[in-house]
């Protein structure tokens, strides 16, 4: 796979080693599936970077997929022997198979999973790596932790101290930063290695230190919670974002939900706030808090006990396909949700205070921060 970039300033640096601990990051967790046993997947950067620094120009960076040597006669580039193609022969609910078949006009549901599989987010983590180090530069951080695995799910929000201690773990369980739900969770996932089944989840993402002012209500399409929202929910098996406490919001009275404002704070002004159930957004602008966006994962579609379906080739009535698959994906999805939402805060601070040189985004960044400081 190879991950696109362009637009990042030149003179961000540019580390090799956080990359791929990104990547190594979003194969953890438990519940997933055999690959990534076989992968650890590392970046090779083929462009835009030199001497440690971006330059300014598009970046490439390469990942290899170690299992391609054991599908090269599979799924050769050339015509190859079709009588060692391997058929997906019955699509899957709940994945792409079947519209990806019919739109494609493919006879069978190969193809269709080399793209749609959730193999792509390794390639996002990467870039995502990427635009996490310049907005370290304006001091900008993102990291995930795990909100729910099937039924077991946390009742407290998780300061973000518990949330970068949870990231720095050697050992990833669930990146539930509560240690009396995380096994329960891991319990969730038990359940469905047993009865051949899987489970989905939430995870949240939180940018610390974001400043106000990115993003605007001026355009719809401007809007950061909306772009957040589109960024999030492009992520294979999200099924629902979330700002904020935004869901229990719409069941809630006026008063429980919207964040008192003082003016005793620190931060970027002194405007302060006791609680923050708006996630960080208010009319599609980021408002100092830290924003906080959820994303909801529908379970893993492929089930080592099959649901039913049909053969494409005879039309009748059999089990559905089975692929080595993960169970449980919630943390590696919420690195993946880490990348969106850094991409997304990027190219918003990006729009606001422009640069072609980091030394030029920084001063144009202080020069914002002072204009808060004086307001
Ligand atoms: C990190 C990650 C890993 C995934 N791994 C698998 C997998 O091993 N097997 C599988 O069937 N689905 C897996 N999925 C989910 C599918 O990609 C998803 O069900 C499929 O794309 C259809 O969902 P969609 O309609 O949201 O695209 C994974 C998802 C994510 C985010």
């Amino acid at each position: 796979m190879v991950g696109f970039l362009s637009g990042l300033p030149a003179g961000v640096p540019v580390s090799l080693d956080f990359v791929n601990h990104e990547l190594w990051r979003r194969q953890q967790g438990y519940g997933r599936g055999g690959r990534m046993k076989i992968e650890r997947d590392t970046g090779r950067i083929l462009s835009g970077v030199r001497h440690g620094k971006t330059i300014g120009s598009p970046i490439a960076v390469l990942l290899e997929n170690r299992d391609w040597k054991n599908w090269q006669e599979q799924l050769p580039v050339e015509s190859g022997d079709p009588k060692l193609h391997k058929r997906v022969a019955s699509p899957r609910p709940g994945h792409a198979d079947l519209a990806g078949a019919l739109k494609y006009n493919f006879s069978e549901a190969r193809y269709v999973l080399e793209r749609a599989s959730a193999r792509e987010s390794a390639a996002r983590v990467a870039i995502g790596a990427l635009v996490k180090l310049f907005l370290r530069e304006l001091g900008v951080e993102v990291l995930s932790h795990v909100v729910a695995v099937g039924a077991a799910r946390l009742e407290r929000e998780i300061p973000w101290d518990e949330i970068r201690a949870s990231c720095s773990r050697d050992e990833v369980m669930l990146n539930c930063a509560d240690p009396e739900i995380e096994p329960r969770m891991k319990d969730e996932v038990d359940k469905v290695l047993r009865t051949g089944d899987s489970v989905g989840g939430v995870f949240e993402v939180v940018a610390h230190n974001v400043p106000p002012g990115l993003g605007t209500y001026a355009q719809w399409d401007e809007r950061l919670d909306a772009q957040l929202a589109a960024a999030v929910m492009s992520l294979q098996a999200v099924k629902a974002v979330e700002i904020g406490s935004g869901v229990t919001a719409a069941y809630s009275p006026g008063s429980a939900v919207h964040d008192e404002i003082g003016y005793s704070g620190v931060g970027f002004t002194q405007f302060s706030r006791t609680r923050n159930n708006a996630g960080g957004i208010e009319g599609g602008v980021s408002n100092g808090q830290e924003i906080r966006v959820r994303g909801y994962l529908k379970p893993i579609s492929t089930l080592r006990r099959p649901l039913q379906s049909v053969d494409f080739a005879t039309r009748e009535p059999v089990k559905a396909a089975y692929e080595r698959s993960d169970v449980c994906v919630v943390p590696a999805a919420g690195v993946a949700g880490e990348a969106m939402v850094g991409l997304t805060l990027a190219r918003c601070a990006l729009e606001k205070f422009g640069g072609d040189s980091m030394t030029e985004t920084c001063r144009n960044f202080k020069g914002y921060v002072e204009q808060l400081r004086a307001y």
